[in-house]
């Protein structure tokens, strides 16, 4: 049972600062930190610390940031066979962090930008689960879920950050996750944010989850509607939340979790990755998740 991840690779540039700047405004922080990010390789970083077997496709450049963008994946374990080097700089984030944990980010896309579907893996044989999110262009992630669809695999797609619905990707998605923002972005109508999660259903997914932070998250399918509290903790730093939330939710179901239980342990993941600094340097591992449920 493998999870492959398509998705972006970066280095985090993050500054913590009283308070987030306002447009035009500047604000001074503490010392710069520089650790691995990106959705796409916190997202395999989450799913491999939580026990799967994890692969990784995406770029990053031939620069300085290089090493640090990989170091994560490297460190957990994820297979990265199908990275590829492009002539282009790493991809770079500039993350600040507020006295409140919240965060504002900046991405320079740089190799990310760079990858097209040519550089898939050629076959998905081994592969049992897709990983998607919206920081490569939307041809890879078209057809990456397009192939791995057609190939029986279970395609789970993270909306973000938030971008126009595209029906050919949702028509190939299983599993849509989504947070309040990226839900609007999507178009999910009416007043209530159940019946905004059940329009989603008609795209294609069979389920949908939306994440709401300090109040947990709520997923909808054709037959139940999950609503799961949040796990309780005082946040340092929501970087990478969400990608811990959807890394390990893969690895639960890929492992054979049922929906709801993948859910719960998603739901903690996330919430004892906000309690340190940093994405994949805060996140938890099976064990951790395990002694907190
Ligand atoms: O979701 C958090 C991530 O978004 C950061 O690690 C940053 O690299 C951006 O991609």
């Amino acid at each position: 049972m493998t999870v492959l991840v398509v998705g972006s690779v970066n280095a985090d540039v993050t500054v913590r600062a009283p308070r987030l700047p306002a447009p035009g405004e500047t604000v001074l922080g503490d010392d710069a930190r520089v650790s691995p990010g990106g959705k796409g390789a916190n997202q395999a970083v989450a799913a491999a610390l939580a026990g799967a077997s994890v692969a990784f496709c995406g770029a990053a450049g031939p620069d300085s940031f290089r090493a640090v963008a990989l170091s994560g994946l490297t460190r957990a374990g994820v297979n990265l066979e199908h990275l590829h080097e492009l002539n282009a700089p790493t991809g770079l984030a500039l993350v600040t962090v507020a006295a409140d944990g919240e965060n504002a980010i900046t991405v320079a896309s740089g190799a990310n930008a760079r990858l097209t579907p040519l550089h898939l893996p050629a076959s998905l044989d081994g592969f049992t689960h897709l990983l998607l999110q919206n920081e490569l262009p939307l041809d890879v992630n078209r057809e990456a879920a397009r192939r791995a669809y057609a190939a029986g695999l279970t395609v789970l797609y993270n909306a973000a950050p938030a971008r126009e619905v595209d029906p050919a990707l949702l028509a190939h998605t299983h599993h849509l996750i989504v947070n309040e923002h990226e839900l609007a972005a999507l178009g999910g109508k009416g007043e209530d944010l159940e019946k905004r999660a059940w329009t989603l259903l008609a795209c294609g997914p069979q389920a949908v989850t939306v994440t709401l932070g300090a109040r947990g998250s709520l997923t909808v399918t054709a037959h139940a509607a999950y609503r799961l509290p949040a796990h309780p903790v005082i946040p340092v730093d929501t970087t990478g939340a969400g990608d811990t939330f959807c890394g390990v939710l893969a690895a639960e179901l890929a492992q054979g979790q049922p929906l709801p239980a993948a859910l719960h342990a998603a739901g903690i993941a996330a919430a004892l990755a906000c309690t340190r600094p940093g994405a994949q340097d805060a996140m938890p591992s099976r064990t951790e998740i395990a002694a907190a449920r």
